[in-house]
C-alpha cells in the first residue's frame, strides 16, 4: 500500500513547538497577502488520498481545533491506550495501535489504497519500518530553536530519492522524495 507523509517543519526541522503549538504554521499578513490563497498542493495530495493514518498526539491537536476538517476520509488514530472517539465521529475515525507493517495490512483487508501517514512520531515509525513511499515537506521559513522533530533515530539508513523542489513566492519550499527500498 502506498503511504505517503506531507508534511510542514520550520526551517530547522520542527512540527510543532514543544507544547505542541502549531501558531508558526499561520503565515503573517504580509505573506497571507503575497500566498493569495496558495495551499501547497494540499487538496490535491487529500483527494489523492483514501485514508489518514495519525498519532494520538496529532488527533488530540486537531480534535481542539473545534471543527473536523477531514468531512467522511477515513482518519485511523494509532494509539496503544483505548481512546474516546466522540459518537460524531464514529462512523469516519477508528483507532488501530502496533507495527507499522501489521496495521498496513489491516488496512489493506480495508479496501484502502493510498495513505497518508501523519504525526511526527508515527511518520518515524512508519518510515523505520519500512512503510512509507513518499515524503513531503513543506519548509515554512521560521526558526523555533526546539520543538517536536519530524526525524528521530532510525534503525539503520533510509535512502530517498529526490523528485522535485518548488519554491513559493510566500517563501515556503516544497520538495517531495521517493523513500528507496
Ligand atoms: N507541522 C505539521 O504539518 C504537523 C502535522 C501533523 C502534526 N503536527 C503536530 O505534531 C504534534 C504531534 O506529533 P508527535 O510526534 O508528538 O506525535 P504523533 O505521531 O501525532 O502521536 C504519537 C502517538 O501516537 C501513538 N502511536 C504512534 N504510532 C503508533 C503505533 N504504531 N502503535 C500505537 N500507537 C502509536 C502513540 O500514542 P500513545 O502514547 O497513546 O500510545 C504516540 O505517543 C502535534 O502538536 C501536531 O499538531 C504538525
Amino acid at each position: 500500500m502506498p503511504a505517503h507523509i506531507f508534511i510542514a517543519t520550520s526551517l530547522d526541522g520542527f512540527i510543532a513547538r514543544p507544547d505542541g503549538d502549531i501558531d508558526w504554521l499561520t503565515p503573517p499578513p504580509d505573506v497571507i497577502e503575497i500566498a493569495q490563497g496558495e495551499d501547497y498542493g494540499y487538496d490535491a495530495f487529500m483527494a489523492s488520498v483514501d485514508a489518514i493514518v495519525m498519532g494520538r498526539h496529532s488527533f488530540e491537536k486537531v480534535l481542539s481545533f473545534g471543527a473536523w476538517p477531514y468531512s467522511d476520509k477515513p482518519v485511523i488514530v494509532l494509539s496503544s491506550q483505548p481512546l474516546r472517539i466522540d459518537p460524531t465521529l464514529a462512523a469516519t475515525v477508528s483507532q488501530l495501535g502496533g507495527d507499522p507493517r501489521v496495521v498496513c495490512e489491516e488496512l489493506a483487508r480495508r479496501g484502502i489504497n493510498e495513505l497518508y501517514v501523519d504525526g511526527g512520531l508515527t511518520a518515524q515509525r512508519f518510515l523505520s519500518a519500512g512503510m512509507v513511499d513518499r515524503v513531503i515537506i513543506t519548509r515554512v521559513p521560521v526558526l523555533l530553536g526546539r520543538g517536536i522533530p519530524l526525524f528521530g533515530m532510525v534503525p539503520h539508513d533510509i535512502r530517498l530519492t529526490h523528485v522535485r523542489t518548488q519554491a513559493f513566492e510566500s517563501g515556503m519550499v516544497q520538495t517531495e522524495y521517493r523513500v528507496q527500498r
